[in-house]
């Protein structure tokens, strides 16, 4: 069996570990910085004809709610702005890069359901809260479980001997993942984050999701992706392999201000409805069901 240390090194070393597209690091660089203007943004996201394809394809997407028809990349920056069009690049490229296929212990439709689930709601829940940066809470939600995919995809036999244990067995997934590997899909989502020099809060977001109190540098982002997941879970009412015997911490409950069981409740009945058109009109954007086409 591999020692913890031995999977951080394999993680380090793999190299066919999805390297982040040159073009949407180079996209997230330009809106990072505040002297971009518009138009350089255009071209650099023009001179990839796919990328434009499905940006514009996204950015019509009734998830965007803008009545007229978006036919250019410079008009989409001007009505959706910069921050939107490098939450709508990254979640394009990611996506892409860590789709997988099904087999007897991966059901790939239920977790990207699952993930644009987590990041629709967490975008919402962010929007409730007045929380600055919705999108980075999109991104987080939309990313969370990454580390399933590495370990699936990485570690196959591992991955089916965790999942094994989490149908056999009383365990979490998180114990299983422990007694396995050494350690949890949130560190090893958090170890491709640094492969891929993700911003550091959107590292520690995916990292923690499962741990969002000792998160340090932005508590804020990992409490609304953590409470997003378990909303997510609660809304289907499905029972996640991945994602088995994972609850609420009371702690980020506080955070996100939905501590008290009866404005839980009521917030879950009365969003549900808004929720599932999101989550229906994102998903169709994002083509058959999870897959980006
Ligand atoms: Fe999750
Ligand atoms: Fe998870």
């Amino acid at each position: 069996m591999l020692s913890p240390d031995q999977v951080r090194e394999k993680i380090k070393t793999i190299i066919q570990l999805p390297a982040l597209p040159a073009i949407a690091l180079e996209v997230v660089d330009l809106v990072d910085n505040p002297k971009t203007s518009a138009s350089k943004l255009g071209r650099v996201i023009s001179s990839d004809q796919a990328l434009t394809a499905k940006v514009l394809k996204i950015a019509n997407s009734p998830f965007y709610g803008f009545p007229k028809k978006i036919s250019t990349i410079d008009f989409a920056i001007i009505v959706l702005g910069f921050d939107a069009l490098k939450e709508i690049v990254i979640s394009i490229s990611l996506v892409s890069s860590l789709q997988k296929k099904s087999d007897s212990h991966f059901d790939s439709k239920a977790f990207w359901d699952h993930s644009i689930s987590t990041g629709v709601i967490a975008r919402k829940l962010a929007r409730d809260l007045g929380y600055r940066i919705s999108g980075e809470a999109f991104v987080g939600g939309l990313l969370h479980e990454m580390g399933i995919s590495v370990i699936h995809r990485y570690f196959n036999n591992e991955f089916n001997r965790i999942i094994d244990i989490t149908r056999d067995t009383d365990l979490s997934i998180l114990e299983a993942e422990e007694s396995v590997l050494g350690l949890t899909h949130g560190e090893v989502g958090g170890l491709l984050a640094e492969r891929w020099n993700l911003p550091d809060h959107l590292k520690e977001a995916v990292s923690m999701h499962h741990t969002p109190t000792l998160a340090q540098l932005n508590p804020d982002l990992v409490a609304l992706v953590h409470c997003a997941d378990i909303i997510a879970h609660k809304l289907t009412n499905q029972v996640l392999d991945f994602d088995k015997g994972v609850d609420f911490d009371p702690q980020a409950l506080v955070r996100v201000k939905l501590d008290d069981p009866n404005v839980l409740n009521e917030y879950l009945l009365n969003y549900s409805e808004v929720l599932q058109s999101d989550i229906d009109q994102v998903s169709a954007f994002s083509g058959a069901k999870g897959q980006v086409q």
